[in-house]
């Protein structure tokens, strides 16, 4: 039985300021940011991604991820594949210390024939192998499905089974309707920067089971706030905080 006091789902969001709510690394968890362009989705992502403790990849598409100084960049072999799984996972070893975590970065190429391809198998290595702890970072979240119908192999099993395979992701995109429902539908936390569209609003609302009209009414009242003001949709206690922009990252 659960201990949580009970649900409202439509509850008005709360004022947090800038504090977010604390994450649990050791648990899986998939988030994703939305809002226009420059609107602070990848700003929130970076904030999440480089207070990760643990092996991590970011998967780079425009050149604009800023995984932090000590990524290494994770190349195609001569075949032009990349690893099929997590590099130089050490093997578990009872009461061995861990090796520091890794920080990775795939920049992509868009121009490739094989991009597509690329992007899929670059998300298969935070799968694989499959009890080895990893995040992904998946900016621009509209290039790894450029429709829901087009969901490749290893996204649809990160999307579908994250917690099967220890595997946490992070994604961001400007329109949630163009992107396979199972993103917001999976996610543990929404981040909803401005984002002026109301179809846009209501494939939210929607997926997270929020009243349309109510959470229409908190988007304008949160982004009239001013720039980078945001909402977060925790949906392990239905709740719905109003955040201020996050202040700037001490590595900055
Ligand atoms: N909380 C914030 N406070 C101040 N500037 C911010 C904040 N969030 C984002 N910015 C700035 O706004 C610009 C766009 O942010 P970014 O996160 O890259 O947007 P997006 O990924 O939505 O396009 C960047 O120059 C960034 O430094
Ligand atoms: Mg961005």
């Amino acid at each position: 039985m659960s201990e949580r006091t009970p649900i409202v789902a439509d509850a008005p969001a709360q004022e947090i300021g800038d504090e977010l709510p604390a994450i649990d690394p050791t648990k899986p968890m998939i988030a994703s940011a939305w809002g226009r362009k420059r609107s602070g989705k990848s700003t929130f992502n970076r904030r999440l991604y480089r207070s990760w403790p643990f092996d991590k990849l970011a998967i780079d598409v425009n050149g604009d991820a800023d995984p932090g100084a000590d990524a290494i960049a994770v190349h195609q072999d001569a075949l032009g594949l990349l690893p099929s799984r997590f590099p130089d996972v050490a093997p578990s070893v009872p009461g061995a210390p861990r090796p520091g975590a890794r920080n990775l970065v795939y920049r992509a190429d868009p121009g490739s024939p094989t991009y597509e391809d690329d992007l899929d198998r670059a998300v298969g290595m935070a799968l694989y192998p499959q009890d080895h702890r990893a995040l992904v970072w998946c900016g621009e979240v509209g290039e790894f499905m450029p429709s829901a119908g087009r969901t490749r192999p290893h996204m649809r099993r990160l999307l579908m089974q994250n917690r099967h395979y220890q595997a946490s992701a992070l994604f961001d995109g400007p329109r949630p309707v163009h992107v396979n429902k199972l993103v917001l539908g999976q996610s543990d936390f929404v981040a909803v920067f401005d984002l002026p569209d109301p179809d846009d609003r209501e494939r939210i609302a929607k997926e997270i089971g929020y009243p349309p009209r109510r959470f229409f009414e908190e988007c304008e009242t949160t982004f009239r706030r001013g720039e980078h003001w945001f909402l977060l949709w925790h949906a392990e206690t239905h709740t719905l905080y109003r955040c201020a922009p996050l202040p700037p990252m001490a590595e900055d």
